[in-house]
């Protein structure tokens, strides 16, 4: 179903079947989970790195982790259109149903794991290819989290790191921060698909 009562329920970019809030199956969702921390929605910066895949590329099997998953579709894309495979980070668990919900209409498997920012370990990180994050860098807190939690990635072996964001100042400094003692890079990025967005990504090594 795609509409009800002539109204769109559901959107489809990247290959990636998205709900609507107004869906019979989120609205269900809805009374029986509450997100918090802005978990309640799929964020538009996670189109930003669906587009970056797609022009650039992303190898099969890649093990990814997205951190701040909400209901996950950065990743979600990443599994569907790459054969990645996907590790959701989130603080809320209260997101999950709406990703595992997503994870199931688009047909990919998606391991979820509860855990903030600060509490990834370095055991946490070893063993994955890329570390993702969409609208994730919105709070002081969040940016002093972030670059800690990047710079025991680029230790750990992780050998990219992607933020998107839609160009906040928490964002810019954490950019910032990153161009000057990682390499990284700040790209503006847009896509147009489900529709024209605009933002950044931070982007530090390379696959
Ligand atoms: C603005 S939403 C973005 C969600 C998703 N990445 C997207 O693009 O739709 C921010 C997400 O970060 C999560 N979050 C907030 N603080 C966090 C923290 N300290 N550690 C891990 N996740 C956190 C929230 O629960 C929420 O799901």
């Amino acid at each position: 179903m795609s509409q009800t009562k002539g109204q769109k329920v559901q959107i489809r970019a990247y290959r990636v079947k998205v709900l609507l809030s107004r869906h019979p199956r989120v609205r269900k969702l809805k009374r029986l989970h509450f997100p918090s921390g802005h978990g309640n929605k799929f964020w538009t910066s996670s189109w930003l790195l669906m587009g970056f895949f797609h022009r650039r590329g992303l190898p099969e099997r890649s093990r990814v982790m997205d951190v701040g998953c909400g209901w996950g579709l950065a990743g979600i894309y990443c599994a569907k259109k790459h054969d990645a495979v996907v590790t959701a980070i989130d603080t809320d668990p209260e997101v999950f149903p709406f990703l595992l919900l997503h994870a199931e209409i688009n047909g990919v498997q998606i391991a979820t794991v509860k855990r903030a920012l600060g509490g990834l370990t370095s055991e946490d990180l070893r063993g994955f290819d890329i570390l993702i994050g969409a609208d994730i860098c919105f709070w002081e807190t969040l940016t002093y989290s972030l670059k800690r939690l990047i710079n025991r990635a680029l230790r750990s072996g992780i050998r990219m790191v992607l933020i998107a964001d839609p160009g906040r100042p928490t964002f810019d400094e954490l950019a910032e921060y990153f161009v000057q003692i990682q390499g990284g890079e700040i790209l503006d990025w847009t896509v147009q698909r489900p529709r024209h967005i605009q933002g950044r990504i931070l982007k530090i090594g390379s696959l």
